[in-house]
Protein backbone atom coordinates (compact mmCIF):
# COMPACT_ATOMS: atom_id res chain seq x y z
CA UNK A 1 0.00 0.00 0.00
CA UNK A 2 0.84 3.31 -0.44
CA UNK A 3 2.70 5.63 2.70
CA UNK A 4 0.50 8.82 2.66
CA UNK A 5 0.94 8.96 6.30
CA UNK A 6 1.57 13.03 7.66
CA UNK A 7 1.09 13.95 4.24
CA UNK A 8 -1.33 17.74 3.61
CA UNK A 9 -4.12 17.68 0.73
CA UNK A 10 -3.53 21.16 -0.19
CA UNK A 11 -4.20 21.21 -4.12
CA UNK A 12 -3.76 17.49 -5.21
CA UNK A 13 -0.71 18.88 -7.60
CA UNK A 14 1.86 16.70 -5.38
CA UNK A 15 -0.42 13.84 -5.49
CA UNK A 16 1.19 11.11 -8.16
CA UNK A 17 -2.01 9.41 -10.87
CA UNK A 18 -1.18 6.24 -8.54
CA UNK A 19 -1.43 7.88 -5.11
CA UNK A 20 -5.11 9.44 -6.65
CA UNK A 21 -6.35 6.34 -8.05
CA UNK A 22 -5.54 4.96 -3.95
CA UNK A 23 -6.98 7.53 -2.60
CA UNK A 24 -10.18 6.47 -4.40
CA UNK A 25 -9.56 2.68 -4.11
CA UNK A 26 -9.73 3.19 -0.78
CA UNK A 27 -13.24 5.29 -1.00
CA UNK A 28 -14.72 2.53 -2.47
CA UNK A 29 -13.65 0.61 0.02
CA UNK A 30 -14.77 2.31 2.56
CA UNK A 31 -18.27 3.13 0.90
CA UNK A 32 -18.63 -0.71 0.70
CA UNK A 33 -18.36 -1.43 4.27
CA UNK A 34 -20.34 1.68 5.30
CA UNK A 35 -23.13 0.12 3.21
CA UNK A 36 -22.42 -3.42 4.62
CA UNK A 37 -22.52 -2.00 8.04
CA UNK A 38 -19.18 -2.98 8.79
CA UNK A 39 -17.46 -0.98 11.67
CA UNK A 40 -14.04 0.71 10.87
CA UNK A 41 -13.25 2.45 13.63
CA UNK A 42 -9.25 2.54 12.53
CA UNK A 43 -8.40 5.71 13.67
CA UNK A 44 -10.10 5.42 17.68
CA UNK A 45 -8.11 8.04 19.94
CA UNK A 46 -7.16 10.49 17.21
CA UNK A 47 -8.75 13.98 17.07
CA UNK A 48 -9.53 16.33 14.45
CA UNK A 49 -10.37 20.18 14.06
CA UNK A 50 -12.81 21.98 11.25
CA UNK A 51 -11.84 25.06 10.83
CA UNK A 52 -14.00 27.35 8.61
CA UNK A 53 -14.09 30.94 7.38
CA UNK A 54 -16.89 30.51 5.25
CA UNK A 55 -20.05 28.04 5.42
CA UNK A 56 -20.54 24.55 4.71
CA UNK A 57 -22.92 22.03 4.18
CA UNK A 58 -21.54 18.76 2.54
CA UNK A 59 -17.93 19.54 3.37
CA UNK A 60 -18.55 19.93 7.01
CA UNK A 61 -20.71 17.06 7.45
CA UNK A 62 -18.53 14.79 5.40
CA UNK A 63 -15.25 15.28 7.41
CA UNK A 64 -17.45 14.81 10.84
CA UNK A 65 -19.43 11.82 9.50
CA UNK A 66 -16.06 10.65 7.98
CA UNK A 67 -14.28 11.24 11.31
CA UNK A 68 -16.99 9.99 13.87
CA UNK A 69 -17.23 6.61 11.40
CA UNK A 70 -13.50 5.95 11.89
CA UNK A 71 -13.25 6.46 15.46
CA UNK A 72 -12.76 9.76 15.92
CA UNK A 73 -13.42 13.09 17.98
CA UNK A 74 -14.00 16.33 16.08
CA UNK A 75 -14.26 20.00 17.14
CA UNK A 76 -16.10 22.53 14.53
CA UNK A 77 -14.69 26.06 14.82
CA UNK A 78 -17.50 28.17 12.99
CA UNK A 79 -16.85 31.26 10.88
CA UNK A 80 -15.97 33.92 13.39
CA UNK A 81 -15.79 31.42 16.78
CA UNK A 82 -11.86 30.93 16.42
CA UNK A 83 -8.77 33.87 17.27
CA UNK A 84 -7.31 33.15 13.95
CA UNK A 85 -5.99 35.86 11.41
CA UNK A 86 -7.72 38.61 13.97
CA UNK A 87 -6.34 37.63 17.47
CA UNK A 88 -3.73 35.37 16.71
CA UNK A 89 -1.74 35.06 13.41
CA UNK A 90 -2.12 32.22 11.22
CA UNK A 91 1.04 30.34 12.00
CA UNK A 92 0.64 30.56 15.89
CA UNK A 93 -2.88 29.28 15.12
CA UNK A 94 -1.68 26.18 13.40
CA UNK A 95 1.20 25.93 16.28
CA UNK A 96 -1.74 25.58 19.02
CA UNK A 97 -3.79 23.35 17.18
CA UNK A 98 -1.37 20.98 15.56
CA UNK A 99 -0.07 20.18 19.57
CA UNK A 100 -3.95 19.18 20.50
CA UNK A 101 -5.04 17.20 17.32
CA UNK A 102 -3.69 14.91 14.54
CA UNK A 103 -5.65 16.51 11.61
CA UNK A 104 -6.73 20.29 10.56
CA UNK A 105 -9.02 21.14 7.37
CA UNK A 106 -9.49 24.49 6.39
CA UNK A 107 -12.44 25.66 4.45
CA UNK A 108 -11.89 29.99 3.70
CA UNK A 109 -10.55 32.45 1.22
CA UNK A 110 -6.66 32.88 0.41
CA UNK A 111 -4.94 29.31 -0.71
CA UNK A 112 -1.72 30.80 1.41
CA UNK A 113 -3.54 30.64 4.46
CA UNK A 114 -4.12 26.92 4.14
CA UNK A 115 -0.33 26.83 3.08
CA UNK A 116 0.97 28.80 5.68
CA UNK A 117 -1.70 26.24 7.97
CA UNK A 118 0.49 23.08 6.91
CA UNK A 119 3.69 24.92 7.04
CA UNK A 120 3.62 25.49 10.69
CA UNK A 121 1.01 22.57 12.06
CA UNK A 122 3.13 19.44 11.95
CA UNK A 123 0.25 17.67 11.41
CA UNK A 124 -1.68 16.88 8.11
CA UNK A 125 -3.82 20.11 6.95
CA UNK A 126 -6.40 19.31 4.50
CA UNK A 127 -7.84 21.99 2.11
CA UNK A 128 -11.70 22.17 2.29
CA UNK A 129 -12.26 24.58 -0.11
CA UNK A 130 -9.58 28.26 -0.64
CA UNK A 131 -10.67 30.78 -3.37
CA UNK A 132 -8.15 29.09 -5.84
CA UNK A 133 -8.75 25.33 -5.01
CA UNK A 134 -11.40 22.35 -3.92
CA UNK A 135 -9.67 19.09 -4.13
CA UNK A 136 -11.86 17.27 -1.58
CA UNK A 137 -14.59 18.31 -4.42
CA UNK A 138 -12.19 16.47 -7.61
CA UNK A 139 -11.68 13.41 -5.63
CA UNK A 140 -15.35 12.97 -4.98
CA UNK A 141 -16.13 13.74 -8.71
CA UNK A 142 -13.63 11.47 -9.81
CA UNK A 143 -15.25 8.55 -7.83
CA UNK A 144 -18.87 9.08 -9.37
CA UNK A 145 -17.51 9.28 -12.53
CA UNK A 146 -15.32 5.44 -12.11
CA UNK A 147 -19.10 4.68 -10.37
CA UNK A 148 -20.71 5.57 -14.01
CA UNK A 149 -17.63 4.36 -16.21
CA UNK A 150 -15.46 1.92 -14.79
CA UNK A 151 -11.88 2.28 -13.08
CA UNK A 152 -9.89 3.30 -16.41
CA UNK A 153 -11.04 6.99 -17.54
CA UNK A 154 -8.29 7.57 -19.70
CA UNK A 155 -9.58 9.34 -22.79
CA UNK A 156 -13.15 9.87 -20.83
CA UNK A 157 -14.08 13.30 -21.57
CA UNK A 158 -15.45 16.30 -18.89
CA UNK A 159 -16.67 19.39 -20.21
CA UNK A 160 -16.95 22.67 -17.43
CA UNK A 161 -19.56 25.00 -18.90
CA UNK A 162 -19.49 28.22 -17.44
CA UNK A 163 -17.23 30.12 -14.35
CA UNK A 164 -13.84 28.49 -13.38
CA UNK A 165 -13.37 28.49 -10.16
CA UNK A 166 -11.63 26.38 -7.61
CA UNK A 167 -13.61 23.17 -8.52
CA UNK A 168 -12.85 24.23 -12.21
CA UNK A 169 -9.58 24.28 -11.39
CA UNK A 170 -9.25 21.26 -9.21
CA UNK A 171 -10.88 19.12 -12.03
CA UNK A 172 -8.38 20.40 -14.55
CA UNK A 173 -5.72 19.14 -12.52
CA UNK A 174 -7.50 15.97 -11.83
CA UNK A 175 -8.28 15.38 -15.24
CA UNK A 176 -4.66 16.35 -16.48
CA UNK A 177 -3.10 13.78 -13.85
CA UNK A 178 -5.22 11.26 -14.33
CA UNK A 179 -5.92 10.90 -18.68
CA UNK A 180 -9.50 13.00 -18.49
CA UNK A 181 -9.29 14.74 -21.48
CA UNK A 182 -10.86 17.99 -20.31
CA UNK A 183 -12.73 21.03 -21.93
CA UNK A 184 -13.76 24.58 -20.20
CA UNK A 185 -16.60 25.82 -22.66
CA UNK A 186 -17.16 29.32 -21.44
CA UNK A 187 -16.84 33.52 -22.42
CA UNK A 188 -12.71 33.43 -23.94
CA UNK A 189 -13.10 37.35 -23.47
CA UNK A 190 -11.60 39.36 -20.96
CA UNK A 191 -15.48 40.90 -20.49
CA UNK A 192 -15.78 42.37 -17.23
CA UNK A 193 -16.36 39.68 -14.72
CA UNK A 194 -15.11 37.17 -16.68
CA UNK A 195 -11.89 35.06 -15.09
CA UNK A 196 -10.55 32.00 -16.87
CA UNK A 197 -7.44 30.06 -15.68
CA UNK A 198 -4.28 31.40 -14.10
CA UNK A 199 -1.85 31.03 -17.04
CA UNK A 200 0.84 29.08 -14.52
CA UNK A 201 -2.45 26.43 -13.59
CA UNK A 202 -2.79 25.80 -17.03
CA UNK A 203 1.04 25.25 -18.21
CA UNK A 204 1.04 23.21 -15.30
CA UNK A 205 -1.88 21.31 -16.14
CA UNK A 206 -0.57 21.12 -19.90
CA UNK A 207 2.66 19.32 -18.88
CA UNK A 208 0.80 16.73 -16.29
CA UNK A 209 -1.58 16.47 -19.30
CA UNK A 210 1.45 15.78 -21.66
CA UNK A 211 2.31 12.78 -19.45
CA UNK A 212 -0.94 11.44 -18.94
CA UNK A 213 -2.25 11.52 -22.50
CA UNK A 214 -5.23 13.84 -22.09
CA UNK A 215 -6.16 16.72 -23.84
CA UNK A 216 -6.84 19.97 -21.97
CA UNK A 217 -8.77 22.48 -24.20
CA UNK A 218 -10.73 26.08 -23.80
CA UNK A 219 -13.98 26.88 -26.51
CA UNK A 220 -16.85 29.64 -26.67
CA UNK A 221 -18.73 27.37 -28.78
CA UNK A 222 -21.38 24.90 -27.19
CA UNK A 223 -21.30 23.05 -29.97
CA UNK A 224 -17.76 22.05 -29.75
CA UNK A 225 -17.32 22.00 -26.19
CA UNK A 226 -20.34 19.57 -25.76
CA UNK A 227 -19.33 16.97 -28.64
CA UNK A 228 -17.86 13.52 -27.50
CA UNK A 229 -18.46 14.31 -23.66
CA UNK A 230 -19.00 12.13 -20.78
CA UNK A 231 -19.75 13.90 -18.41
CA UNK A 232 -21.02 18.06 -18.67
CA UNK A 233 -20.08 19.58 -14.97
CA UNK A 234 -21.10 23.21 -14.17
CA UNK A 235 -20.75 25.47 -10.72
CA UNK A 236 -22.65 28.68 -9.54
CA UNK A 237 -21.14 31.74 -11.68
CA UNK A 238 -21.11 33.54 -8.57
CA UNK A 239 -18.75 31.61 -6.09
CA UNK A 240 -19.66 31.70 -2.19
CA UNK A 241 -17.76 34.89 -0.27
CA UNK A 242 -17.32 37.04 -3.69
CA UNK A 243 -19.21 40.12 -4.49
CA UNK A 244 -22.72 40.54 -5.05
CA UNK A 245 -21.92 42.88 -7.36
CA UNK A 246 -20.87 40.26 -9.97
CA UNK A 247 -23.89 38.39 -10.89
CA UNK A 248 -25.16 41.05 -13.58
CA UNK A 249 -21.83 41.20 -15.48
CA UNK A 250 -21.76 36.71 -14.50
CA UNK A 251 -25.58 36.50 -15.83
CA UNK A 252 -24.86 38.37 -18.88
CA UNK A 253 -22.00 36.70 -19.87
CA UNK A 254 -23.02 33.23 -18.76
CA UNK A 255 -26.36 33.13 -20.01
CA UNK A 256 -25.38 31.28 -23.33
CA UNK A 257 -23.67 28.82 -21.33
CA UNK A 258 -25.93 27.29 -19.44
CA UNK A 259 -26.72 23.78 -18.93
CA UNK A 260 -29.80 23.47 -20.70
CA UNK A 261 -31.70 20.06 -21.73
CA UNK A 262 -30.43 20.93 -25.45
CA UNK A 263 -26.31 20.74 -24.06
CA UNK A 264 -27.17 17.76 -22.38
CA UNK A 265 -28.65 16.21 -25.99
CA UNK A 266 -25.92 16.92 -27.96
CA UNK A 267 -22.90 15.06 -25.28
CA UNK A 268 -22.40 11.41 -25.75
CA UNK A 269 -25.46 9.37 -25.41
CA UNK A 270 -24.51 7.94 -22.24
CA UNK A 271 -23.60 11.51 -20.67
CA UNK A 272 -23.94 12.44 -16.75
CA UNK A 273 -24.61 15.86 -15.52
CA UNK A 274 -22.38 16.89 -12.27
CA UNK A 275 -22.25 19.88 -9.97
CA UNK A 276 -20.34 20.30 -7.13
CA UNK A 277 -23.67 22.08 -4.71
CA UNK A 278 -25.21 24.15 -3.97
CA UNK A 279 -27.08 25.10 -7.19
CA UNK A 280 -29.25 27.75 -8.53
CA UNK A 281 -31.23 25.38 -10.50
CA UNK A 282 -34.40 26.73 -9.08
CA UNK A 283 -35.04 30.15 -6.47
CA UNK A 284 -36.22 27.95 -3.66
CA UNK A 285 -33.62 29.49 -1.45
CA UNK A 286 -33.25 33.10 0.16
CA UNK A 287 -29.73 34.23 -2.23
CA UNK A 288 -31.44 32.92 -5.35
CA UNK A 289 -34.73 34.33 -4.70
CA UNK A 290 -33.13 37.82 -4.63
CA UNK A 291 -31.14 37.35 -7.57
CA UNK A 292 -33.90 36.25 -9.19
CA UNK A 293 -36.07 39.23 -8.54
CA UNK A 294 -33.45 41.49 -9.27
CA UNK A 295 -32.11 40.06 -12.86
CA UNK A 296 -35.47 38.56 -13.85
CA UNK A 297 -33.82 35.33 -14.42
CA UNK A 298 -35.18 31.94 -12.47
CA UNK A 299 -32.82 29.49 -13.46
CA UNK A 300 -29.26 30.16 -13.11
CA UNK A 301 -26.10 27.75 -14.63
CA UNK A 302 -28.50 24.47 -14.94
CA UNK A 303 -31.90 24.48 -15.91
CA UNK A 304 -34.08 22.56 -13.52
CA UNK A 305 -35.18 20.04 -15.85
CA UNK A 306 -31.19 18.63 -16.42
CA UNK A 307 -30.71 18.90 -12.67
CA UNK A 308 -33.60 16.36 -11.41
CA UNK A 309 -33.08 14.59 -15.05
CA UNK A 310 -32.17 10.51 -14.95
CA UNK A 311 -28.94 12.05 -15.93
CA UNK A 312 -27.97 13.80 -12.72
CA UNK A 313 -24.98 12.81 -10.23
CA UNK A 314 -25.34 15.38 -8.07
CA UNK A 315 -26.32 13.63 -4.79
CA UNK A 316 -24.43 10.90 -5.86
CA UNK A 317 -22.02 13.26 -6.09
CA UNK A 318 -22.51 14.58 -2.75
CA UNK A 319 -22.56 11.45 -0.64
CA UNK A 320 -18.98 11.12 -2.64
CA UNK A 321 -17.38 14.00 -0.66
CA UNK A 322 -17.97 11.50 2.38
CA UNK A 323 -16.27 8.51 1.33
CA UNK A 324 -13.23 10.36 -0.23
CA UNK A 325 -13.04 12.79 2.39
CA UNK A 326 -12.52 9.47 5.04
CA UNK A 327 -10.67 7.82 2.52
CA UNK A 328 -8.29 11.50 2.62
CA UNK A 329 -7.88 11.38 6.28
CA UNK A 330 -7.51 7.74 6.99
CA UNK A 331 -4.61 7.65 4.51
CA UNK A 332 -2.99 10.74 6.19
CA UNK A 333 -3.71 9.88 9.45
CA UNK A 334 -3.00 6.02 9.42
N1 LIG B 1 -19.59 21.39 -2.62
C1 LIG B 1 -19.33 21.94 -1.41
O1 LIG B 1 -18.17 22.22 -1.04
O2 LIG B 1 -20.43 22.14 -0.61
P1 LIG B 1 -20.48 22.94 0.77
O3 LIG B 1 -20.16 24.37 0.46
O4 LIG B 1 -21.88 22.75 1.27
O5 LIG B 1 -19.45 22.34 1.69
Amino acid sequence: PMNLSGKSLLTLLDFSAEEIGYLLDLAASFKTMKYAGVPHRYLEGKNIVLLFEKTSTRTRCAFEVGAMDLGMGVTYLDPGSSQMGKKESIEDTARVLGRMYDGIEYRGFEQSVVEELAANAGVPVWNGLTAQFHPTQALADILTMREEFGQDLKGRKMAFFGQVGNTASSLLVICAKLGIDFVQVGPQSDAPGNRTYSPDLWRVCQQLAAESGATLSVTDSVDEGVRGVDAVYTDVWVGLGQSADLWKDRIALLEPYRVTESVMARANADAIFMHCLPSFHDTNTTIGADIAKQFGVREMEVEDAVFESKRSRVFQEAENRMHTIKAVMYATLR
